[in-house]
Parts: structure tokens; sequence; C-alpha cells
């Protein structure tokens, strides 16, 4: 099968375009062709190495992990021993990141547990588009910010995978959602449905007077108080990502906030693949755009992680594995 490889950390150049054997369907596991992966935070994080610490876990000197890719969406082909959930031909989709990665390929075999049926209506492209930044949408609006029927919400970072989905989830809840990002990516945030944009160059929300019920943040980069000027009273504040060094102040300074201001402040710790179904639900119903940058090839692979490095895309950047 073809596969993109990198047996080094770096940028994407260091990805190469390789022949692998096909894996085999061990115990457990379900081997999927792969019809259309996504690039994720992960695989950014994964391909330089970066934060140094992650070595720790991914392999000091060089990655113990060789073909990257989260998020999956085709076809299961064959099942391994005491595999239940699945029979071949099944169309399936889900998050590969406690599942040792691998979308970058043709074929991955994966725990039967990392996949989850696809909605008769979903093409391959949209459901790798879905897992990964779905699910930090909806647990961040639903589960850790407990959004309610018509709260005004923010989504900052909003021109990235988890805006549109978070977009498409506030709006069930009849909220009206103001979305941050550039200014080159406002055009198609307006015309994605947002009520409001930012552009966070011009205008800091943290600082413009404006209160909100609940905020999500993929791009977490001021200081804990600075996030209390922009909720409302018992207003809730969920980042799923930013800098590190501001993730850590939330985390030491949140639960004493949330006492004495009645304020939220949380970091959300992704359940990968937990809430699938109602992912499925809400795109059956058609509260979800999967805004997809692309699709591109799999040769495309490590141009396709140049652009996310440059945050160039809208969207999820999805490639087709043909
Ligand atoms: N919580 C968890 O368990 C978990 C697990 C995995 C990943 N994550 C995190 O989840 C987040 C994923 O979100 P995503 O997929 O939507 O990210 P994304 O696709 O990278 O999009 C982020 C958007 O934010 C914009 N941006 C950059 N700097 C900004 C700033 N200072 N203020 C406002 N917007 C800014 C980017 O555009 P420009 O750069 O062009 O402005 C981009 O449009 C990442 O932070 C990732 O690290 C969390």
């Amino acid at each position: 099968m073809k596969a993109i490889i990198y047996r080094r950390y770096g940028t994407p150049e260091v990805m190469q375009l390789r022949e692998q054997p096909v894996p085999i369907a061990g115990k457990g596991k379900v081997r999927v062709k792969v019809h259309a992966t996504a690039i994720n935070d992960w695989d950014w994080t994964l391909l330089r190495g970066q934060p140094h610490l992650l070595r720790l876990f991914s392999g000091p000197f060089k990655p113990k992990i060789t073909i990257l890719g989260t998020e999956v969406a085709g076809v299961v082909e064959a099942l391994g021993e005491g595999v239940t959930r699945f029979a071949v031909g099944d169309r399936v989709y889900g998050d590969l990141s406690e599942a040792g990665f691998g979308g970058f390929a043709d074929y991955v075999s994966v725990p039967e547990n990392a996949m989850h049926p696809m909605t008769a209506n979903m093409t391959f492209e949209q459901a790798a588009a879905l897992p990964h930044a779905g699910l930090l949408a909806l647990q961040g609006l639903v589960g850790a910010g407990a959004i309610r029927h018509g709260d005004r919400v923010l989504i900052n970072g909003a021109g990235g995978g988890v805006g549109a989905i978070g977009l498409g989830i506030a709006k069930t809840y009849g909220c009206r959602v103001t979305g941050v990002d550039k200014a080159s990516k406002l055009g198609a945030l307006n015309a994605m449905g947002f009520d409001e944009t930012l552009d966070y160059e011009q205008t800091d929300f943290t600082r413009h007077g404006q209160r909100y019920d609940l905020v999500l943040d993929a791009k977490t980069t001021h200081s804990p108080l600075r996030y209390l000027n922009a909720l409302e009273p018992g207003g809730r504040y969920v980042s799923v990502g930013g800098y590190l060094p501001k993730l850590f102040q939330l985390f030491c300074a949140g639960p004493l906030i949330r006492k004495v201001t009645k304020k939220q402040l949380t970091i959300l710790a992704l359940k990968p693949n937990q809430g699938l179904d109602r992912l499925n639900d809400l795109f059956e119903a058609g509260a979800l755009n999967c805004m997809i940058d692309g699709p591109f090839a799999l040769t495309d692979v490590p141009a396709a992680m140049a652009r996310f490095g440059r945050a160039d895309h809208l969207g999820k950047i999805v490639i087709k594995v043909e």
C-alpha cells in the first residue's frame, strides 16, 4: 500500500510517499480501507516533535510512530479475531489519537472501538472532518460549557475545524454566535452564519466591552483574568487548546476563580470518539457544516501539512485517499 511516512522530526519536507506492507487486522482490530483523512493539530505536533516534552512519549530521538493521520473515514475491509461491532463493508470513521494514528495510508488497522458507523448521507470527506474537531466542539460547548438555549456564545479561532462545527451546534440551541479570527477569514465566517465576526488583530474580545455567556477558545493566548472580563455573571469559558503557559495558568487558577467569581474557566480534555452518535444525529438533521479545505490527494500530504502550519486553511484540511 501507499503511505506517507516520516522517520525523523522536522518540517513537512521530511514526509515521503513510500510503499508499505498492508497491515493485518489483529485481535480486536479491523482493517479499514481509508477513503479520506484530515490534517489535525496532533499530526502537526508529532511531525515536529514539539514541544520537546512530547518526545518522552513519541520517541526521544526519532518518532516511534512513522505514519501520522489522526482522523479517518473508510470501509471495513477485514475483521480480526473477536471483532463484534462491525462487518466487512461497513462505512466507518473515527479519531485514532489513542489508537496509534496511521491515517495517511491506503489502509489502517485499528481497535474496533476507535471506529464508529457513518450515517447514510455522510461522504467520506465530511466524515474525516468530524471526529476530532467535531467532538472538541461538542464536548466543549455541550459538556464542559453546559450551553443553554439563547446563550451569547463566542468562538475564538473560529476559522479552524472547531469553529464551523461549533457554530452549527450552538445554532441548534438558538444562540447568537460571534466568531473571532483574522481579517482574511471573516468573509467566509459571515457566509457560514456567524452573527458577528471580530478580527483578532484589531479587536481584543477580552477588552472590547461585550460579554458572553459562553466562550469556546481554540487558541488560548491571554491570562485567566482577561477571560473573566469577557464573561457575563455565571458565564463559562472553555479552552480546547492554545499556548502552554496560558493553559498552565488556567489549570492552576481556574478552580479558585470559580469559587470566588462564580464564573467558570476550564480546559477541555478531549474524550476521543465519545459523542459520535450525537454528531451523526446533528449531521442528519442538517445542523453541521463540515467546512472542508481541499480535498487534497495523499501525495499532497506534505504540502497540506505546510498549509496547516501556516494556518492558511479554512475549516478542516481533508485528504482524499483514492
Ligand atoms: N483539548 C484537547 O484534548 C485537545 C486535543 C487535541 C487538540 N486540541 C487543540 O484544539 C485546537 C483545535 O482547534 P482547530 O482544529 O479549530 O484549530 P485550527 O484548525 O488550527 O484553527 C485555529 C484557528 O485559529 C486562528 N488563530 C490563530 N491565532 C489566533 C488568535 N490569537 N486569536 C484567534 N484566532 C487565532 C487560526 O487562524 P490564523 O492563524 O490564520 O489567524 C485558525 O483559523 C488546537 O488548539 C489544538 O491544540 C485540544
